[in-house]
């Protein structure tokens, strides 16, 4: 695992549009795996900016979310579909038909579903770069505590404290969906590169655990221990809580110092 810890969100959101501008300009087909919530919103701001700015064309991305409600119409507001069109679908050049969520509607199996969602993602030759948050509770994707850690794409009955959490984002009348279709663990072990973000206080115990507690299921974060190419992009409130915070520090200034000699490595 890579651990950076910046001083704010704002700096996580450049380091993370960086990496995606740097697969995007390597990778003729470039595959990207994307995330929702509030984490992910500043690092689509960036990417919007680089884009009118002529710094980065997604003409040739595709791309595969981790989630989607069950039982939600893509023109719903609330859908993840609306969400990605909101903050990035529609403010850059990508072909829309080009960009997937695990969907499934009331007249869908969704075991079917998690299946066609699993084949696409081969078809496509697999992710490049997978853009995680985490959950307050150790989730990625909705892969919430005690999630197989093999698990696939399928359906999953969301956690109360996940609905208390994302229940800032629905109004009075508005029916919080309990039930989600996610990207399963080894789903998003399989993408080729990690990265992911956390910032805020809310998250420092998460992040904590992932990182130095034991591998369990009951933090689904925690398996990127095991992923060859985890890079944790953090801001120092979400790293208060760990005891290496000096070590990480000093093995960062090293990597820049290598980079800056052999070149930024990665292998997409
Ligand atoms: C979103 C997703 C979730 C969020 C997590 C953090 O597609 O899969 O795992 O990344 O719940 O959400 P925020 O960023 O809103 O704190």
């Amino acid at each position: 695992m890579q651990i950076i810890i910046y001083d704010d969100s704002q700096e996580v959101a450049i380091a993370a549009a960086t990496w995606v501008q740097s697969l995007i300009k390597e990778k003729e087909n470039p595959v990207l795996g994307l995330a929702t919530g509030s984490t992910p919103i500043r690092l689509y701001q960036e990417l919007v900016t680089m884009h009118k700015a002529g710094n980065c064309s997604f003409t040739n991305v595709t791309s595969f979310n981790l989630d989607e409600y069950h039982s939600i119409n893509e023109s719903d507001p609330q859908s993840y579909r609306s969400f990605m069109k909101a903050n990035l679908f529609d403010h850059v050049d990508i072909n829309q038909d080009n960009t997937f969520l695990p969907t499934c509607n009331q007249d869908q199996n969704p075991r079917e579903q998690g299946l066609s969602y699993e084949k696409k993602i081969k078809q496509a030759g697999g992710i490049d770069l997978q853009i995680l948050g985490i959950g307050a509770n150790g989730h990625i994707g909705f892969n919430e505590p005690t999630s197989s850690l093999t698990s696939r794409t399928r359906i999953k009955t969301l956690t109360q404290q996940t609905l208390t959490d994302n229940s800032r984002l629905f109004s009075e009348n508005e029916l919080q969906p309990a039930m989600a279709m996610t990207m399963g663990i080894a789903t998003i072990m399989d993408a080729r590169y990690v990265l992911l973000m956390a910032t805020g206080k809310n998250k420092a115990q998460a992040v904590k655990d992932m990182i130095t507690g034991a591998v369990s299921a009951n933090c689904p974060a925690s398996i990127l221990q095991m992923h060859e190419n985890a890079v944790i992009l953090i801001d120092k409130e979400a790293a208060s809580m760990l005891n290496d915070q000096s070590y990480y520090q000093w093995a960062d200034k090293q990597n820049r110092k290598l980079n800056d000699e052999f070149g930024f490595y990665h292998n997409f």
